[in-house]
């Protein structure tokens, strides 16, 4: 079961995923902080897996907990030992021996694995990228390279948070690589030279054709294996570039065409979000050459204004600018149009290189499963560092074992014949109705206020604070099994054909 994690988030209770963490500091036996970490990222079945036989936290006075930064406030010897007790019982394989089944490749070019950094402030230079080739990840999309004079303004990010007080949703206002093209191109030689094995996608944004057509030769004589467009910088609009190429199908056709003019390699498309649908400008990139579509770049908004100065967030001087949001809170308007593209039959020779809110291997898979052939990631570095590979590596494979599945290729796009485009095409003649675990509720009714105000009326307590169910009345729409914080509501097993009036 790969939908309901044993162990989760928050009961890690304040676990701040610290770096050198004390807990492992201190223990001889075991990484603690690697297996919190696992947890954290959705991966505690292969951390689990991998544990040695006996649990060596029996007769331990816990030393981790009192070293703990946050000392005796993390529960990290009782997380180890229902890692013994409750997971490790019910797993279905061993720790793979290897990472052959994460092998794949990017427009015909090798990866060790399907996980890139994309470009921007996680891939900016030589030695950022050397680590993080180092820590594991199979490549990088170097921070975008022009020839604009790029200043850039402080502060430039601003965050939201979700309950567990990780950042969900990320905005910033960063524009382009600050350094010269001849710089790049330096770091770029070295890049290569000393990783040769691993991807370098050169991320490019001319002002004209020519710079589209320059930029994009230089980056393949200087050793670049891929060319990445950027046509969606969302902070350079009042230019005519970044993604206002992008929401134009003949713009994105001219600096495409421009691009694959000056190089033979392998050209991506970067598309930008602020659209409604990126499949135009898709077919115009494919048609001009593009082998495959990155997507998404970061979409417009507008985070944390004020109340008291009415500025939003990030205030530079008093005045903020709309900006480009990321992360987490992303990730399903992302899905949606890389399954978009991946449904339209022109588009089925294109490559897919999907990135937005990817923090776990759930999320890698998700993309997958909608038709992405390779995966970037930005926010979640920023947020946790280039050691979240780690865990994406070993869950997705811990998982592709677990099913019997060898090649990545075998898993993309399997999701899209269940899906459809239009909700009209769907089944609307049963009803699957809630069924309710009397054993998990303790009676706080949160279920029966959603379904009063926001569904049909259909639930009321009984004496013994415990939901009941008029079934004349509910239309099976799940708000309930959705607001649950005891997860004591789950759907029924069987549908049941609606009552014809
Ligand atoms: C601080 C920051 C800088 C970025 N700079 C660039 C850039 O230079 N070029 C580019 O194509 N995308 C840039 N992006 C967009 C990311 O590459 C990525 O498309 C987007 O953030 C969605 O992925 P994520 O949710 O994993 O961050 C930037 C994003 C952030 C947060």
């Amino acid at each position: 079961m790969i939908t309901e994690n044993v162990l989760c988030r928050s009961d890690m209770i304040r676990c701040v995923l610290c770096t050198d963490a004390p807990c492992t500091s201190v223990c001889t036996r075991l990484d603690p902080a690697s297996i919190l970490r696992s947890i954290w990222f959705d991966n505690e079945k292969c951390a689990a897996a991998k544990l040695p036989d006996t649990n060596p936290c029996i007769e331990c006075s816990a030393p981790c907990e009192t070293a703990c930064l946050r000392c005796g406030q993390v529960p990290v010897r009782e997380l180890i030992d229902r890692m013994y007790d409750e997971i490790r019982p019910a797993l279905d394989a061993a720790a793979p021996q290897n990472e052959e089944r994460l092998k794949t490749s990017i427009c015909g070019v090798p990866l060790e694995n399907p996980f890139l950094l994309s470009s921007s402030a996680v891939s900016a230079t030589y030695d950022m990228c050397a680590r993080a080739f180092e820590a594991g990840w199979a490549g990088a999309a170097f921070k975008t390279i022009s020839t604009f004079d790029v200043h850039e303004a402080s502060p430039r990010f601003s965050a939201i948070y979700g309950n567990d007080g990780a950042i969900t949703g990320f905005k910033n206002i960063e524009q382009l690589s600050d350094h010269s093209v001849e710089e790049n191109m330096a770091v770029f030689r070295q890049l290569k030279e000393n990783y040769p094995s691993k991807v370098l996608i050169a991320s490019i944004m001319g002002q004209n054709e020519a710079e589209w057509e320059q930029l994009a030769a230089e980056c393949e004589a200087n050793g670049a294996d891929i060319i990445e467009l950027n046509f969606s910088c969302p902070h350079l609009t009042d230019k005519g570039y970044g993604s206002d190429i992008g929401q134009d199908a003949e713009a994105v056709r001219r600096f495409t065409a421009a691009a694959r003019r000056g190089t033979q390699l392998p050209i991506l498309a970067k598309l930008t979000p602020n659209v409604n649908t990126m499949v135009p400008m898709a077919q115009a990139a494919r048609e001009a050459g593009a082998n495959g579509i990155a997507a998404i770049n970061t979409i417009k908004s507008v985070t944390n204004v004020n109340p008291h100065t009415y500025v939003s967030a990030p205030a530079v001087h008093g005045r903020s600018s709309f900006g480009g949001y990321s992360g987490l809170a992303v990730k399903p308007i992302a899905l949606r149009f890389i399954a978009e593209m991946r449904m339209e039959k022109e588009l089925s020779d294109m490559e897919l290189s999907a990135m937005g809110g990817i923090e776990t291997w759930l999320d890698a898979l998700e993309y997958i499963l909608m038709g992405a052939n390779s995966l970037q990631v930005t926010t979640a570095v920023m947020q946790y560092g280039y050691r979240i590979i780690d865990d994406l590596k070993a869950g997705l494979n811990y998982y592709m074992a677990e099913k019997g599945i060898r090649h990545i290729a075998d898993l993309v796009g399997e999701g899209i014949d269940s899906l459809s485009a239009n909700p009209d095409h769907l089944e609307k003649d049963s009803v699957l109705f809630p069924r309710f675990m009397q054993d998990r509720c303790i009676g706080c009714g949160r279920c029966v206020v959603s379904c009063a105000d926001g569904g049909h009326q259909a639930l009321h307590l009984n004496n013994d604070r415990r939901p009941v169910l008029d079934g004349k009345k509910c239309v099976g729409c799940h708000l309930c099994i959705l607001v649950c914080p005891q997860k004591a509501i789950r759907p029924s097993s069987t549908r049941i054909i609606r009552n014809p009036q």
